[in-house]
């Protein structure tokens, strides 16, 4: 392994009706003027909405200021409406109540806030964050981790790019994860998050560091768990025990344990963030689309991780097979099994084709390559766009 440090000052409080139990408390440690942060109101039709004043409302001299309408992909000009909002009302605390979207929209706020310079030079690098406004979440989705993270992916539209960026700033100082919050989740964010999740411990997974047979297996079991799970939770979308499994996988697939001691990958993931940024797209749609095609660009040279990935996850026999046959059977079974939980196959399922490839090139190559398990360039990139199309 490489030497690693391990840091993750999130409070976890996760199960049944926490957000009664645990709100109003967690919120009275840090603050009482809040800037309320949520999406395009499907915490208004679920019912948390009132259920979040409620509890807030029992703060001694509360003070809530909401900003809502956080887009799917967050924008930087929502980011910087929060930022105006905390300093015009002189807000101490921020509450985001959403999916990812609403948590990296939050995030960003949070330590643009503190900052005089705009807070894109967080992203490309100009300026990091040294403090933060104080964040707690509340969270309504399984998918990226977000809610134990310091990540926050922000799309400038203006710019047509869409970056991450992660400070120890940014990482919630509480998050609340009850799943009867995911119980409203449509059926296609459903399957995003699952493909997200997924993506994120494959991306882990695709590490180029000796002697990580924990970290492996680990990711292995949140695998495994959320592919026997998954087709359970779609049939019945209101089951407690589906929904608390996917929630916590969700989590631990990207609270960062999986890459303790490893180099990870995430090409893949740039390149979606790429061709969010060009067509706003739904990340974990894309995901299922373009991760299959980096399998089986980096099979061509190193089938070994992605043949170990289909006899342990996908229980493929290896008798007479050569790596690379089991290589191309694990990347039919991821396949087939996004397909089955309905997740898209190919860019035009968005009506994407080649107009804009170049620009999709651009953006997903930040320095001349991307990703360690196979560096890419951009004659690898276009290739696998091109066959995702
Ligand atoms: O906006 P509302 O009305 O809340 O609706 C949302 C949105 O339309 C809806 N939704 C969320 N919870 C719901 C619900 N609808 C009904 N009931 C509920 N309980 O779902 C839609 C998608 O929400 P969004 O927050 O966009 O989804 P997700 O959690 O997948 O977040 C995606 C964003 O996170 C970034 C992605 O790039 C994308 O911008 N990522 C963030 C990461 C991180 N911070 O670590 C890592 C990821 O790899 C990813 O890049
Ligand atoms: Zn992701």
């Amino acid at each position: 392994m490489e030497n690693f440090q391990y840091v993750n000052p999130t409070k976890l409080i996760f199960g049944r009706n926490q957000v009664n139990d645990s709100l109003a408390g967690e919120v009275e440690a840090y603050g009482t003027r809040v800037l309320l942060v949520y999406g395009g109101g499907s915490i208004k039709k679920n019912g948390l909405y009132e259920l979040v004043l409620e509890q807030l409302n029992l703060i001694s001299n509360v003070q809530i200021v909401e900003l809502s309408g956080v887009e799917p992909n967050p924008r930087l000009s929502t980011v910087n409406k929060g930022i105006q909002l905390i300093k015009e009302n002189q807000l101490d605390f921020i509450l985001a109540v959403g999916g990812g979207s609403v948590i990296d929209c939050a995030k960003a706020i949070s330590v643009g806030a503190h900052y005089d310079g705009d807070v894109w030079d967080f992203v490309t690098g100009k300026a990091a964050p040294s403090s933060s406004i104080p964040l707690g979440t509340i969270l309504t989705m399984a998918a990226t981790g977000s809610e134990m993270n310091g990540n926050s992916v922000i799309t400038n539209w203006d710019e047509r790019d869409k970056r991450a960026f992660s400070s120890i700033h940014t990482y919630p100082k509480f998050s609340i994860l009850d799943p009867q919050n995911t119980f409203s989740i449509p059926a296609d964010q459903t399957v995003y998050g699952i493909v997200d999740l997924m993506s994120h411990v494959l991306e882990q997974y695709f590490h180029v560091s000796e002697n990580a047979p924990v970290q492996e297996r680990f990711g292995e079991s949140i695998l495994k768990t959320t592919i026997e799970t998954a087709p359970k939770l779609l049939e019945s979308p209101e089951s407690y025990a589906y929904r608390e499994v996917i929630m916590l996988n969700a989590t631990f697939a990207l609270n960062n344990m999986l890459s303790m001691g490893v180099k990870t990958d995430w090409a893949t993931h740039m390149i979606e963030h790429a061709v969010s940024a060009v067509h706003d797209i739904p990340h974990g749609g894309g995901l299922a689309i373009l991760f299959p095609h980096w399998m089986e660009l980096v099979s061509e040279t190193k089938p070994e991780r992605v043949a170990q990935l289909g006899i342990r996850v996908f229980e493929l026999d290896p008798a007479n097979k050569n790596t690379r046959e089991l290589a191309y059977e694990t990347i039919q079974k991821l396949k087939e099994f996004w397909k089955t939980i309905g997740a898209p196959t190919k860019l035009s399922d968005y009506g994407i084709d080649n107009k804009e490839i170049d620009l999709m090139v651009k953006r997903s190559i930040v320095n001349k390559t991307i990703g360690n398990y196979v560096p890419l360039g951009e004659n690898e990139v276009r290739q696998i766009l091109e066959r995702a199309l």
